[in-house]
């Protein structure tokens, strides 16, 4: 990352811009909010818990917002979630060997007083696998010292537009989002052990001690930072960060450590264009987030031949999510295998992005004839990058070689042509 440029978006989390791509990180409207909304609200959880071990792949994991969100979700709705999978469970005798599971508590378990404390008879998964890609190291070490979500975020002078928080507010849970710490300590342990290097980079130590960003990042946790730099971690020393970060926690947050607890969490960081990665992955995902910059900006992450290693990575009843609903998106999703659908947003009461799965079933908002015609036009023309290799900006210009010696009608023409129809 040549340029730091963090803002505070209208939910009150920290949002991103990056020059390079002249693209937002995230939704000026809200980072946290949109993660929620475009990636967690939509899973269908009664396919989700019907396993015992799910593998979560985040492209485009940035400073994490959807990882975390996933956390938060399935910790803030524990109760309900539990009671589901129970009536799952019991409805489906087959499959019948979550409950009582046993726990092998990576984070915890070397440390009985804290093993002790957390153990509860309830849970929701054996085991999550997270597996997370992005190209920029810095994001990767930053993203766990990121504020997310702003207590007095209606006072802060930062946010854009005054507009968008009074619809926050009048919205019917009243609820701004906001990350559990925990959840980010998690995150920091995880690239503690498996990635330590990543957190001796110069730039992320100068972006975090740059006081001019000190609103954005938690301060305590710099604490934590300087903990695991001056005792290069290794399984013994990491176990001593969590006894000091148990000590120096309130009571509070220890009971809040029971239940935001990871049981069995694994986090595989892949710091590589994201191609590299899935083209050669072994693995079968239960979730995908395609939350990569806006397809003009970066085609690659969107091709044809990048949504076929997506499709080849998939679990039967697996889930991609993306905020994008552009009509070439749609249609190389639909050519590399996938079943598509809108989501929904209930905030706003519209569609916004795109469920790509191989069972139609899991559908909820089918794509409308309209839409699924507009695929046909030369609007529907996907990207392409035969060898998964080529730059965005020659993706771009073959494509538009594509578009220009094309017999296709126009989007516009086949929408005028729709609209003569209809009258
Ligand atoms: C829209 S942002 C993602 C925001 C992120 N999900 C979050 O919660 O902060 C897009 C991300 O894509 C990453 N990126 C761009 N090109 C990439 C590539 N070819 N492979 C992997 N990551 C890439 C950027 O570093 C950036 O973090």
């Amino acid at each position: 990352m040549s340029d730091f440029q963090p803002y505070f978006t209208n939910d009150g989390s920290v949002g991103l811009y990056s020059q390079d791509f002249d693209d937002i990180y995230h939704s000026a409207s809200g980072a946290l909010t949109e993660a929620y909304e475009k990636f967690i609200y939509p899973i269908n959880w009664e396919v989700l818990l019907n396993h015992d071990d799910i593998k979560i792949l985040d492209i485009c994991y940035g400073i994490g917002y959807n990882t975390k969100s996933f956390f938060n979700y399935i910790f803030e709705n524990k109760k309900k979630l539990v009671n589901l999978k129970k009536n799952i469970k019991k409805n489906n005798l087959n499959n019948s060997n979550w409950y009582g599971a046993i726990y092998t508590n990576n984070n915890l378990v070397d440390n009985p007083q804290i093993y002790n404390d957390t153990i509860h008879t309830d849970n929701i998964y054996n085991k999550i696998t997270v597996t997370a890609i992005d190209n920029d190291e810095i994001l990767f070490g930053l993203s766990p010292f990121i504020k997310t979500g702003v207590k007095n975020f209606k006072n802060n002078s930062d946010i854009l537009d005054k507009h968008d928080i009074n619809k926050y507010l009048n919205h019917r849970n009243k609820k701004i989002p906001k990350i559990n710490d925990l959840i980010n300590f998690q995150i920091l342990s995880k690239i503690a052990q498996n990635s330590p290097e990543i957190l001796q980079n110069p730039l992320i130590l100068s972006i975090l001690n740059n006081n001019e960003y000190n609103r954005y990042f938690k301060s305590d946790f710099k604490g934590l930072l300087k903990h695991i730099l001056t005792n290069r971690p290794n399984s013994k020393k990491l176990l001593n960060l969590h006894n000091i970060y148990y000590r120096y926690l309130s009571y509070s947050y220890k009971r809040g450590l029971k239940r935001y607890k990871i049981q069995d969490f694994d986090f595989s960081i892949k710091i590589d264009d994201a191609r590299n990665v899935v083209k050669d992955d072994k693995n079968l995902y239960n979730l995908i987030f395609l939350d990569a910059f806006t397809p003009s900006k970066c085609p690659c992450l969107w091709t044809y031949e990048f949504f076929k290693c997506l499709y080849k990575i998939m679990e039967q009843d697996g889930m991609l999510f993306t905020y994008s609903s552009a009509a070439q998106i749609r249609s190389a999703m639909i050519e590399a295998g996938f079943e598509i659908g809108n989501i929904y947003n209930e905030r706003l009461n519209k569609f916004q992005g795109t469920i790509a799965v191989k069972n139609k079933a899991l559908i909820n908002h089918p794509i409308s004839e309209a839409d699924l015609g507009l695929l046909k036009t030369r609007a529907g023309i996907f990207y392409r990058d035969e060898n998964l290799t080529a730059q965005n900006e020659a993706i771009i210009a073959a494509h538009k070689t594509e578009v220009d010696n094309s017999h296709r009608i126009s989007s516009s023409q086949y929408l005028k042509a729709r609209r003569k129809n209809e009258l």
